[in-house]
């Protein structure tokens, strides 16, 4: 059986991460996010993916094509199209995979303006605030959603002594 695949996708402004805002978004370049998540993916049997684009449209693209291309489902950086694009909601909505949006800073707690969420209720659900390891609980997410999530307790409680 083909070893199962997910789609990491970054949007605009993520490329610069390491120089962009410190303060915010720490050094952590997103080459080091991509070996991370990769390397995590690697140790929970499945292959990772990763791409980036400033370009909203490429974004939409990869997104339609996620099912096409035998991914199991995206963990998605949108940027700062969370805030705004609907076409990017749409996206999400349209497709048959699942969704996870991660953010690496808690978008809930900054400027008024990334309090409004428009892509978020699209997916699947939201890990926020957590640096690059939003990313790994975000593919952990994705993993316990398709995978039917940990396994079920014991039917019966076990025998007191
Ligand atoms: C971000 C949060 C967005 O508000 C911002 O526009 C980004 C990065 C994050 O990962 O924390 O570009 O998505």
């Amino acid at each position: 059986m083909a070893v199962p695949r997910a789609l990491v996708l970054h949007g605009p402004n993520l490329n610069l991460l390491g120089t962009r805002e410190p303060g915010v978004y720490g050094r952590t370049t997103l080459g080091e996010i991509d070996r991370l998540v990769r390397e995590h993916g690697r140790r929970r049997g499945v292959v990772v993916e990763a791409r980036q684009s400033n370009s909203e449209g490429q974004l939409i693209d990869w997104l339609h094509g996620a099912e096409r291309e035998g991914f199991l489902g995206v963990v998605f950086n949108p940027g700062a199209l969370t805030h705004y694009s609907i076409a990017v909601r749409d996206a999400v909505a349209g497709i048959g995979v699942p969704v996870v949006e991660v953010h690496l800073s808690n978008v809930h707690a900054r400027e008024e303006f990334r309090r409004r969420l428009v892509v978020t209720e699209a997916t699947r659900g939201q890990i926020a605030g957590f640096g690059p390891a939003s990313y790994t609980l975000g593919l952990d997410a994705l993993l316990a959603i398709t995978r039917g999530g940990p396994p079920a307790a014991p039917a019966r409680r076990p025998r007191r002594r």
